[in-house]
C-alpha cells in the first residue's frame, strides 16, 4: 500500500448530513417537496448539479426549470451548505481519522483526497488538515464524476502512485464503484449491505486503523 485516497464528506468529517440538510431545505422552500430520509444515499458522492437533477426528477419537475434557474437553485443550496460548514473546526474530524492519517504517513503511505465537492479545500482548511494531505484532486478538472473512476485516478496520479498500489476510502455507493473501477482496494464506512461492492466495510470511522488498511490491501493482493 503506497497511497490512501480519501473521499471527504462522510469519511473525514460528517458533512454528508449538511449536504442533505441543505438539499432538504431547498426542496421544501422551492418545490414544497419533502425528501424522505432514504433519499440521502442517492445523493452521496455525486456532484451538486447531478444531485439537483436527481431531486427534480424525484419531484417530477425536471422539465419545469431552465438551465439558468437550475444554476440559481444549485447556488442557493450551496449558500445553505457553506453556512453550515463555516462552523467546522478540527473537533469535527471524525473519530479515528486523525490517528489513521498519522499512522499511514508514518508508514510512508501518501495521502490524497478524491472528493466530488468543490468545497473540499475550504473544508480541509477548516479542519486543519490542508497540509496533512499530499494532494487534493480537483473535481472540476475530471471528465466524469463518481461512479466513474476519474477522481480517484486523479488522486493517485497527483501523488505519483499506481492505482493498484492504492486503498480508496468511501462512504457512498457511487464512490465505492469509482474506487473499484479505478482498480484500487476499497475500504468503506457505513451500511454493509449497501456498500457490499467494497473489499471491507466497517460501521464507523472508529474502526479505521493502519493495520486494517494494510491487512485488507495485503489480502486483496495475495
Ligand atoms: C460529495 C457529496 O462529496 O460532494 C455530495 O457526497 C455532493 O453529496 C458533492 O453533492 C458535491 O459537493 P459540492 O460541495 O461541490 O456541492
Ligand atoms: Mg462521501
Amino acid at each position: 500500500m503506497q497511497a490512501a485516497v480519501f473521499d471527504l464528506d462522510g469519511v473525514v468529517t460528517d458533512t454528508a448530513k449538511f449536504h442533505f440538510q441543505a438539499w432538504s431545505k431547498l426542496a421544501k422552500e422551492e418545490f414544497n417537496l419533502d425528501l424522505p430520509a432514504s433519499f440521502e444515499t442517492n445523493l452521496k458522492g455525486i456532484s451538486r448539479t447531478e444531485s439537483l437533477e436527481a431531486i427534480l426528477k424525484f419531484g417530477d419537475l425536471l422539465d419545469k426549470y431552465s438551465k439558468e434557474e437550475v444554476q440559481n437553485l444549485a447556488n442557493k443550496k450551496n449558500d445553505y451548505y457553506v453556512e453550515a460548514i463555516n462552523k467546522l473546526t478540527k473537533e469535527d474530524i471524525l473519530p479515528g481519522i486523525s490517528k489513521l492519517l498519522t499512522d499511514l504517513k508514518a508508514n510512508g503511505v501518501k495521502l490524497a483526497v478524491a472528493s466530488a465537492s468543490k468545497n473540499a479545500p475550504f473544508i480541509l482548511e477548516k479542519l486543519g488538515l490542508a497540509h496533512v494531505f499530499d494532494a487534493v484532486a480537483d473535481p472540476a478538472k475530471v471528465k466524469a464524476g463518481k461512479p466513474a473512476p476519474d477522481i480517484f485516478l486523479a488522486g493517485a496520479k497527483a501523488v505519483g502512485v499506481a492505482p493498484n498500489q492504492c486503498v480508496g476510502v468511501e462512504d457512498a455507493v457511487a464512490g465505492v464503484s469509482a474506487i473499484k473501477a479505478a482498480d484500487m482496494v476499497a475500504v468503506a464506512v457505513g451500511d454493509k449491505n449497501e456498500l457490499r461492492q467494497a473489499d471491507c466495510v466497517v460501521p464507523t470511522t472508529r474502526n479505521f486503523t493502519y493495520q486494517l488498511f494494510s491487512d485488507v490491501f495485503d489480502r486483496y493482493h495475495k
